[in-house]
């Protein structure tokens, strides 16, 4: 089968890493989960005090930044380098849920991650997820999928995920960041999360892991 570019946009913890792994195992394509270049990005700027209020600062910043995937045989997963360290649990800790919204909102962050981005993506054969694959990095994508599950259900399969990692979080503090996110992520100026008009939509509220994945190889008539 010729190999084709899937995207896979959505809510913040609504199962989209969960989908792309899954098919990138079933066809044995690469997954970029472009989150975690924002969530690197903000880790980076957090770590040197950068300034992203200030042009120049960011500019500058980001030119002293790479970000590299690669894959952990152990794991079988595909882990974010930051200027060749492993930042991939580092990244998920609630400090960098809290800014990344904010830094992914500006104009010179989003062209340096979606250049990366439509790099990776020329050989074809990958899944990316995110907020603006469909729309921006993507626009030609073969398969476009924007999931959506309720608020309670995200904030539960987030909670749960982040407390094994932290047993202060609350349920509050997570649904908080969620609500918070979605909304900065679907208000920016500059490639605002949508569905695009060509996307077709997965809640998966009710439906199992297995079921989700029956849903898009269908798509596919894998
Ligand atoms: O997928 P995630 O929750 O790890 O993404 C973290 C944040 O990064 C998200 O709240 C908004 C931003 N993001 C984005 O603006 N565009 C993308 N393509 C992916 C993520």
């Amino acid at each position: 089968m010729e190999k084709i570019v899937i995207t896979i946009d959505g809510w913040s913890s609504c199962g989209k890493s969960t989908l792309a792994k899954q098919l990138a195992k079933e066809l044995g394509y690469v997954y970029i989960d472009s989150g975690a270049m924002y969530r690197s990005i903000t880790l980076y700027f957090l770590r040197y005090h950068i300034d992203w209020t200030n042009k120049a600062a960011v500019a500058k910043a980001l030119k002293n930044i790479v970000l590299e995937f690669h894959h952990n045989e152990k794991t079988g997963e595909s882990e974010i380098f930051l200027n060749g360290e492993n930042v991939e649990y580092l990244i998920r800790d609630l400090v960098i849920a809290e800014k990344v919204s904010d830094i992914a909102t500006i104009k010179e962050v989003r062209g340096f991650a979606v250049t990366e981005q439509q790099k990776m993506g020329k050989k074809k054969g990958i899944v990316m997820d995110g907020r603006d694959i469909g729309t921006t990095v993507f626009p030609d994508a073969a398969l476009k999928i924007f999931m959506t599950a309720d608020i309670a259900v995200r904030v539960e399969r987030r909670f749960k995920e982040m407390f094994e990692k932290n047993p202060n979080i609350t349920i509050e503090e997570v649904k908080n960041n969620l609500e918070m996110r979605d909304y900065i992520d679907s208000n920016r100026e500059v490639s605002p999360l949508r569905k695009a008009a060509d996307a077709i939509v997965l809640d998966n509220t009710h439906i199992s892991m297995e079921q989700q994945l029956k849903f898009a190889l269908n798509l596919l008539n894998y």
